[in-house]
């Protein structure tokens, strides 16, 4: 594991994206599995610079989204197509029908699962973006006795919506279930990218990058693949030694 801390969050995003981009430029066809969430922000941002610069360009990726919540439309402004689509897809290069998030509208949510990993295994995730929950989850790959290979259908854990709901109006508007990559899935990618800032996670990046492979973990399975690069600010990674 290549771990990496910044002084500043700018570097950090750079850094960010300057592997990402290595990704697309040196892969004929890269497959990028992407994340959400405020941690990426401003690599998404800084990957657009680089775009406008014409230092990059999508037209050849393929993205896969790690999740999606149920029952949000891509309209809606905290669905995480909408996300992607305004701070990332709709400024640059790649063709429409190359980016996939699972579909939390689908009538059929364990259809729409099988689907979501056939489109993955025909096109294996070169390099997956991932940031890390307080309670250590990926994607929505929650802390559980036993995780999901596949993409499947998860409750949100009480943590993880009490972290959401600083998006939504009203408690009662977050939603409560999510359609999430498997951690097997996540696993299957050649190279792992893990972003987190914060010091509210710095005990959590600490349980996931040293201690136990457990579970109740989700992230500290990410100990077992042997291409991961942990980029953190140093705030999150004060608890490392
Ligand atoms: C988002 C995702 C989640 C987030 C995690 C951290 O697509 O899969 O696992 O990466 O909840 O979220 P932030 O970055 O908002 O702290």
């Amino acid at each position: 594991m290549n771990i990496h801390i910044f002084d500043h969050q700018h570097e950090l995003d750079q850094a960010a994206a300057s592997l990402i981009i290595d990704t697309v430029r040196g892969t004929a066809q890269p497959v990028l599995g992407l994340a959400t969430g405020s941690t990426p922000t401003g690599i998404y941002q800084a990957l657009l610079h680089q775009f406008k610069s014409g230092a990059v360009s999508f037209k050849h990726a393929t993205t896969f989204n790690l999740d999606e919540y149920v029952g949000l439309p891509p309209e809606h402004d905290q669905s995480y197509a909408y996300y992607m689509n305004t701070r990332f897809f709709d400024h640059i290069d790649i063709a429409r029908e190359q980016v996939h998030l699972p579909d939390g509208m689908a009538d059929d949510l364990e259809a729409e699962c099988r689907q979501y990993d056939r489109m993955l295994a025909a096109a294996p995730v070169d390099l997956q973006l991932l940031g890390i929950g307080h309670n250590g989850h990926i994607g929505f790959n929650e802390p559980a006795q036993a995780l999901r290979s596949g993409t499947h259908v998860v409750q949100l854990q009480e943590e993880t919506l009490q972290a959401n709901a600083r998006f939504f109006e009203r408690s009662a508007d977050v939603p409560q279930r999510a359609i999430t990559m498997g951690i097997g899935s996540i696993l299957r990618a050649k190279s792992i990218l893990l972003v987190v800032r914060g010091a509210d996670k710095a005990a959590i990046v600490r349980e996931a990058l040293t201690g136990p492979i457990t579970t109740s973990c989700p992230a500290s399975l990410l100990q077992t693949h042997a291409a991961v690069t942990v980029l953190l600010d140093r705030a999150a990674g004060k608890e490392l030694q």
